[in-house]
């Protein structure tokens, strides 16, 4: 992507960190003219009344003159980006947890469709972190460093597309968000030909997720034009021999130890959204507090 387009009511830009990440601000105007068609839907209506959430996403569509849908997805499906991240111009009050819902399914709705989230049983998932946590993964482990990961490695669905946004945060110091685009990653040439990274691997998932099967999938794989694409978590492969426990330890040190992540702050009411077989995504551990407290809500799915 050399040259970006001009869309009335938002301003779009390279990200300050990395020109893979295109940043688009909503401005103040924009989120005004949403509320509007926003209120009148609630969430409910979203949730069991699929079509709604077309409507919802045709209003902000129509705000950009129609320029929006066809943006997202040409930089979500373009190897060299491939990376969004949507801010609103203030911290408005308007902006309430709602209304960030109604805003995630309006763009994602452009992106494509969402998958069933297990985990939630709904077309998103909202979950939050806090000092205290029993899960089971480290989804919601605060003190935990989330290591680079794709999402979907565990279902049967394809994972296109993830929009994280961010809804609300209290006492957070770290918990930065850590991005990599797998061409800027110094082990790929080496790691994705070596033979145990195209052999099926087999993986599961805690409970928490609610899926009662298992899927098998090599953590490479070759995308249409040729380009190298990756599918891997670190908690949910399951190693039959110690070749594949060997090739993920050194693929787990190698991700982790690369120079070129991008690290970055998310402010609240922001979204990142990303190609997910060519970008992968963690988490930076926080800073101990005993009121710590972050929401985010999550929604992820497929070109169509
Ligand atoms: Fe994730």
């Amino acid at each position: 992507m050399n040259s970006l387009v001009n869309i009335d009511g938002f301003k779009i830009s390279f990200h300050e960190k990395s020109k893979r990440i295109i940043k688009i601000i909503i401005t103040n105007e924009t989120i005004d003219k949403l509320i509007f068609p926003f209120n009148k839907f609630n969430v409910n209506n979203l949730e069991y009344k699929p079509f709604t959430r077309f409507t919802v996403s045709k209003s902000l569509e129509d705000l950009s003159n129609n320029k929006l849908g066809s943006f997202l997805r040409s930089v979500l499906k373009d190897r060299n980006t491939g990376c969004i991240l949507i801010e609103p111009e203030q911290k408005i009050s308007k902006m309430d947890e709602n209304f960030l819902i109604k805003l995630s399914t309006a763009i994602t709705h452009l992106a494509g469709i969402p998958n069933h989230d297990s985990m939630s049983g709904k077309y998103y998932a909202k979950f939050d972190i806090k000092h205290e946590d029993k899960s089971d993964s480290y989804l919601r482990k605060a003190y935990v460093n989330m290591d680079l990961h794709t999402d979907g490695t565990y279902v049967n669905e394809y994972t296109d597309w993830i929009l994280m946004t961010k809804i609300k945060e209290i006492n957070v110091k770290g918990g930065q968000t850590v991005l990599l685009h797998l061409d800027d990653w110094e082990h790929l040439e080496e790691l994705s030909k070596n033979q145990t990274g195209k052999e099926n691997f087999i993986w599961g998932s805690p409970k928490s997720k609610n899926i009662n099967y298992k899927v098998e999938h090599p953590v490479f794989n070759n995308d249409n034009d040729g380009n190298v694409t990756i599918s891997y978590i670190d908690q949910f492969p399951e190693p039959k021999n110690m070749e594949q426990g060997l090739f993920l330890q050194k693929l787990s040190d190698s991700l982790e130890g690369s120079k070129n992540k991008i690290i970055t702050e998310l402010p609240v009411g922001s979204s990142v959204l990303s190609n997910n077989h060519f970008w992968l995504h963690g988490r930076k551990p926080f800073v101990k507090n005993k009121n710590l407290f972050r929401e985010l809500l999550r929604i992820r799915g497929r070109f169509n």
